[in-house]
């Protein structure tokens, strides 16, 4: 992309628009995720025991997404839905399946019962990495596109870095379907597609100086409404050591990037009212964008972040999106343990979004703070890795259930969307319910 300076635009409720490959990244702000509280709209009620159902007692489940088209619906493919799944063998203690994690699938054809199909990248296929971590799977004809990160470098111990690189990769194969359910052949090979740049975003060896969780991963390819264009999201951090926060920690002033889109409030300076740690400038969440090149499903060109959390959250997992009424529903999720310091009192595991009038934009933060849906006060482990699909329904996974490792999809959530601004909850599903 040449970077033309067309100007910036403006909607109904103010918020600008700027050109997709300007160099301007909102800001998650320490004032906006400060006002994060638990109420009726976003709080889930606490289970009182693991569900009865389970997609499969072969393996532990997390993080899961569908098998969609390009305009992030989920395909029927031939009569049935697919959701592929982080999966690690159930004798593992739970906390532990980060470093095993393989992508496993499941069918359905009501899209409630699941039957679980295993992994799904054949063996004899190499990959990147020494475990995938989550991604998007989408189908364009016949062809199934399965984007994911390779997280941790071959040969590397657990007490190398190297254990912990994250790169993203796409493999594609061809999808055939028959009384029996769905099978993949005629494999590609897996190609990496993006790693940090150190520029954009931070690279694993600038993120030494932290204290806690690096993060380049968890694509999500779309095309984009607004454009037509092919994009993927992802989870990133903003790059150097450190951001600044506004506290006089010795570090001296933030660089002043020269830019026609930089404005006052897209930093993250301190307010008056909230105290900032020193160790603030480490959290440094943001959501990473890349734009396909030429239509291409496989080749990607990064682009500055759309939003960064700096000096409030450390991680924005799994960002996704959807599109109505002409707007940008940006989602992500956060545990409480990466807001920083000051925020963690009333951070809270969640889904959290951004409303905004195209993906590089001035975003709100919905309901005010940004948080959507947060599991009971008496169990803030409950759920994670919460998904929104078009028409307001979000899957996720049971995490913890009565003090048990649950490792299993959550009942589904229907959720609407207010005004614009505001969301609430309205119905909970009997089962993991794919739309
Ligand atoms: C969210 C997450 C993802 C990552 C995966 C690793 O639950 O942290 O960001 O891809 O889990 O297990």
């Amino acid at each position: 992309f040449n970077v033309v300076h067309a100007e910036p635009s403006e909607n109904p409720r103010k918020q600008m628009s700027y050109p997709v490959w300007a160099d301007y990244t909102d800001a998650w702000s320490r004032e906006e995720a400060s006002k994060i509280a638990l109420n009726e709209d976003n709080t889930l009620p606490l289970l009182d025991e693991m569900p009865v159902d389970i997609v499969t007692d072969e393996v532990w489940i997390w993080d899961t997404w569908p098998m969609t088209n390009l305009d992030t619906r989920t395909v029927n493919y031939k009569g049935y839905k697919v959701i592929f799944s982080l999966t690690a063998d159930r004798d593992l203690e739970f906390p532990q399946r980060h470093w095993s994690a393989e992508i496993g699938y499941s069918i359905s054809r009501d899209g409630k019962s699941w039957d679980y199909q295993g992994d799904v990248f054949p063996e004899e296929v190499d990959t990147p990495g020494l475990r995938e971590w989550a991604g998007s799977t989408i189908l364009v004809g016949d062809t199934v596109y399965f984007y994911y990160t390779a997280s941790g470098s071959e040969g590397a111990g657990p007490t190398d870095a190297e254990y912990f690189t994250q790169e993203l990769v796409v493999a594609s194969a061809t999808i055939s379907a028959d009384s029996d359910g769905i099978s993949f052949s005629d494999w590609s090979e897996h190609k990496v597609i993006a790693k940090a740049d150190g520029d954009m975003y931070q690279t694993l060896e600038q993120s030494k100086a932290g204290p806690i969780i690096y993060g380049f991963r968890d694509p999500f390819v779309f095309r984009n409404p607004q454009d037509g264009q092919v994009y993927m999201l992802f989870e990133g951090n903003s790059p150097g050591e450190e951001v600044s926060c506004g506290v006089d920690d010795g570090s001296g002033p933030a660089p002043v990037v020269p830019s026609p889109y930089n404005r006052a409030n897209n930093s993250n300076e301190a307010n008056n009212t909230l105290p900032v740690s020193p160790q603030a400038k480490y959290y440094n969440g943001n959501i990473g964008l890349a734009a396909a090149k030429q239509d291409s499903m496989e080749d990607f060109e990064l682009l500055p972040p759309i939003l960064h959390a700096n000096c409030t959250n450390q991680q924005l997992e799994r960002p996704h999106a959807t599109f109505s009424g002409g707007l940008v529903y940006l989602w992500t999720i956060s545990h409480k343990f990466t807001f920083s310091p000051a925020l963690q009192d009333n951070g809270v595991d969640g889904l959290y979004g951004f409303v905004g009038p195209s993906i590089r934009s001035d975003y709100l933060p919905l309901n005010g703070s940004g948080l959507v849906l947060a599991n009971p006060p008496q169990n803030n482990e409950q759920a994670y890795s919460w998904y929104v699909m078009p028409g307001g329904f979000v899957e996720a996974f049971l995490d913890n259930v009565q003090g048990e490792f649950a490792g299993t999809l959550a009942p589904t959530v229907k959720m609407v969307t207010k005004k614009h601004t505001q969301t609430s909850f309205v119905n909970i599903f009997d089962d993991p319910f794919i739309k």
